[in-house]
């Protein structure tokens, strides 16, 4: 079979891996892909939100499935673009309709969805210019700190977190008036939830679901859950407060709830369903729904399963997921960032990157990176994610730490910290 992956970090790396895996797989392109994915399929120069190269390309070179890493071609519509073109409509899309990455896309869409199907989730009001006053109103009776979301997608950037209500008044005002243009015309006010973050994970053909290992990912840049955020700095999988009590009410109040709420509103929905989850005295809220696999959740997680990845794509597109055995190994996958200097603040790129064959007992999945002349320079922020698999997180993180000393370039840097706040759990 001929898959076409559209993507170009390590979430696509790792899924790229995991699929290559596979006796299924002819032939694997990645559209644009990295230097990591090019060791692997065949790169193509088309951006993942060119639906027109994507699909011309997809005919030409006889593609069997469609698997989109990112959310902003399903938000756009790529699932829709292919099952209502005729010539197009017969390759299966890994990643759900246009309707349903608006639980991604839009937080107010999202809110109405929980609400709707009675999932834990925390309270909120969507506010536009027209109800201004009971968005200011709303601020009053809640307590700090006051929690601000752009509709829209913004980039990861739409979220604001103030601890005054005076700020929190300013900025919702600033929002309305196009702080994050289009996306934050509309803001989804919500009550601040106090607990653990971490992430669950499934897989769906719109009837059945399989879990995916749950992770917790790494957001600030700086040691000690410090300074500003970023795509993800590492990850853990899995984790460790994260008992079968607790992931049973995940599932309960949850994933099922959310499976068969998006067959009772008959939203189409093939693909990745990640939510983001508050643990709030043992109680799971939702705080987010993403449509696709995180990043880098992915090179935690695609290390772990023991299925056949393109077995299990073959299964959602026939809706047969349920006959599939997703199994999932008991040991501990890490994975350790390595990002550019000055990221997610500015930063250079095009920096040599060395010994990245000298790494042992890792997988060494690229981000931002490209390849001239066989030569591998960075390309982004987030540059090397260096996945290791363990029968305990600190012999995992052991291996990824010592390929993180290995492998370099300039400005190279990463979190000596990963795990710091998991290993309480572990005693
Ligand atoms: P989101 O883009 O919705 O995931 O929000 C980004 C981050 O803001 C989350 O990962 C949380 O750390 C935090 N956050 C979002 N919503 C809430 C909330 N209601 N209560 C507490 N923290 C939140
Ligand atoms: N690591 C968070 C995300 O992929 O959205």
């Amino acid at each position: 079979m001929n898959i076409l992956l559209l993507g170009s970090g390590g979430r696509e790396h790792a899924l790229a891996w995991k699929m290559a895996q596979s006796p299924k797989l002819s032939k694997l392109f990645i559209a644009p892909g990295n230097a990591g994915t090019a060791e692997i399929g065949e790169n193509i120069p088309i951006k993942a939100d060119d639906f027109e190269s994507i699909g011309n390309f997809a005919i030409k070179n006889e593609v069997n499935l469609l698997v989109v890493g990112p959310e902003d071609p399903l938000v756009k519509g790529v699932s829709n673009y292919f099952s209502g073109n005729p010539e197009l409509k017969h390759i299966p899309v890994i990643g759900p309709s246009q309707e349903g990455a608006e639980l991604e896309g839009s937080k107010e869409f999202a809110k109405e969805f929980m609400k709707r199907h009675a999932i834990p989730t925390a309270g909120y009001l969507s506010v536009t210019k027209n109800n201004l006053s009971e968005g200011l109103s709303f601020l009053d009776e809640l307590e700090a700190p006051y929690v601000l979301k752009a509709d829209g997608l913004a980039a990861g950037k739409g979220v604001l977190i103030l601890p005054n209500l005076d700020d929190a008044k300013r900025e919702l005002q600033e929002m309305l008036e196009g702080k994050f243009g289009a996306a934050s015309e509309k803001v989804v006010i919500e009550e601040f939830l106090r607990g653990i973050e971490m992430s669950a994970f499934v897989i769906t053909d719109g009837e059945s679901y399989k879990i995916l290992p749950e992770a917790k990912d790494y957001k600030r840049i700086g040691e000690g859950d410090t300074g500003l955020n970023t795509g993800g700095m590492g990850c853990v999988s899995p984790v460790p407060f994260a008992g079968d009590d607790f992931l049973k009410k995940v599932e309960d109040q949850v994933i099922r709830p959310t499976v068969e709420g998006l067959k009772k509103d008959e939203i189409n929905y093939n693909g990745f369903i990640f939510f983001g989850l508050m643990n709030v005295h043992g109680e799971p809220k939702v705080i987010e729904y993403n449509v696709r696999m995180g990043d880098p959740e992915a090179e935690v997680i695609m290390p772990r399963l023991k299925a056949d990845m393109v077995e299990v794509f073959e299964a959602v597109s026939r809706k047969q997921l349920s006959t599939v055995n997703l199994e999932i190994l008991p040991d501990t996958c890490v994975t350790v960032m390595l990002v550019s200097g000055g990221y997610p603040g500015s930063y250079a790129k095009g920096k040599k990157i060395t010994h990245l064959k000298d790494t042992a007992e890792s997988i060494i999945f690229h981000a931002g990176t490209k390849t001239e002349n066989n030569i591998v320079y960075t390309n982004g922020g987030r540059v090397i994610s260096i996945s290791s698999l363990g029968a305990t997180m600190s012999e995992a993180l052991k291996k990824s730490y010592k390929n993180a000393e290995i492998i370099d370039f300039e400005g190279k840097n990463y979190r000596r910290d990963i795990g710091f706040d998991l290993q309480v759990y572990l005693k």
